[in-house]
């Protein structure tokens, strides 16, 4: 059985007090359940102190290069040394308002794994690449740009994440029919090019606009294998809520 999972993307949001409330009242409601939460870089700490064995710790960033003089970034080694789980890689909007390309989101990828990080990797097309047709060809090229030099055991630690720009705090998410169908086809990509086993074990996690209203439709569907939430996961018991649909 694959693993479901659902991972918290608080972005660039709370202030330490507020992150700290807020993950007390997750830990108050989430119960037996797990759930990942992406914390900003300087909550980390105190997130890692606050987490038990239901909470896992990520980062929504690090640096593509291994360390040096590079002022102002975090790189892989100073995350893991942290102890954080997870971190997320080639979100839209670090593509959009920070310009990382696929070689960036590679270099990134290698480094996570490297530390022993379990990289989340986003793609998703446009409204403009849906609305003419070749979404597919696009999420291939990301996925497969993203994954160049990466062999089948660097693989099984990656999370994949499909999240349709056009549905990332918009309010419109996509059908669970729609996203379904990337899911299935980047399985059968991994499937290609690594193996059907792999593609059958690996996790691709579904984001954009992900509510406790929407997700247990989304979570029906057999190829989507959890959420990445942004904006409901800043309210504790509505995030929990979407914990409770998987
Ligand atoms: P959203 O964000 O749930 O607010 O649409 C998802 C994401 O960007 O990961």
């Amino acid at each position: 059985m694959r693993r479901k999972i659902i991972v918290a993307n608080w972005k660039m949001n709370t202030s330490l007090d507020e992150a700290i409330n807020l993950i007390i009242d997750i830990k108050n409601l989430i119960g037996d359940d797990y759930a990942v939460l992406c914390v900003p870089y300087t909550h980390l700490g105190t997130a890692q102190e606050l987490a038990d064995d239901r909470i896992g710790i990520g980062a929504q960033n690090l640096c593509s290069r291994e360390e040096g003089a590079y002022t102002g970034e975090i790189s892989g080694k100073m995350l893991a040394s942290f102890g954080v789980e997870y971190v997320i890689v080639g979100h839209s909007e670090r593509r959009k308002y920070f310009s990382e390309n696929n070689t960036d989101i590679n270099a990134k990828l290698k480094i996570a794994i490297k530390n022993d990080l379990s990289p989340i990797l986003c793609f998703g097309e446009s409204l403009e690449q849906r609305d003419k047709g070749n979404y597919l060809e696009i999420i291939k090229t990301q996925v497969e740009e993203a994954l160049q030099d990466l062999n089948a055991q660097d693989l099984s630690s990656v999370i994949l994440a499909y999240e349709p720009i056009w549905a990332i705090g918009t309010g419109q998410t996509a059908s669970p029919q729609q996203a379904q169908e990337v899911h299935v086809f980047v399985r059968k990509l991994i499937s290609e090019n690594y193996s059907p086993e792999l593609a059958n074990k690996i996790c691709i996690l579904y984001g954009g606009s992900v509510k406790s209203s929407n997700a247990k439709e989304i979570f029906k569907e057999k190829d989507i294998d959890g959420a990445l939430v942004g904006g409901a996961s800043l309210n504790a018991s509505e995030f929990i809520k979407i914990v409770k649909a998987i």
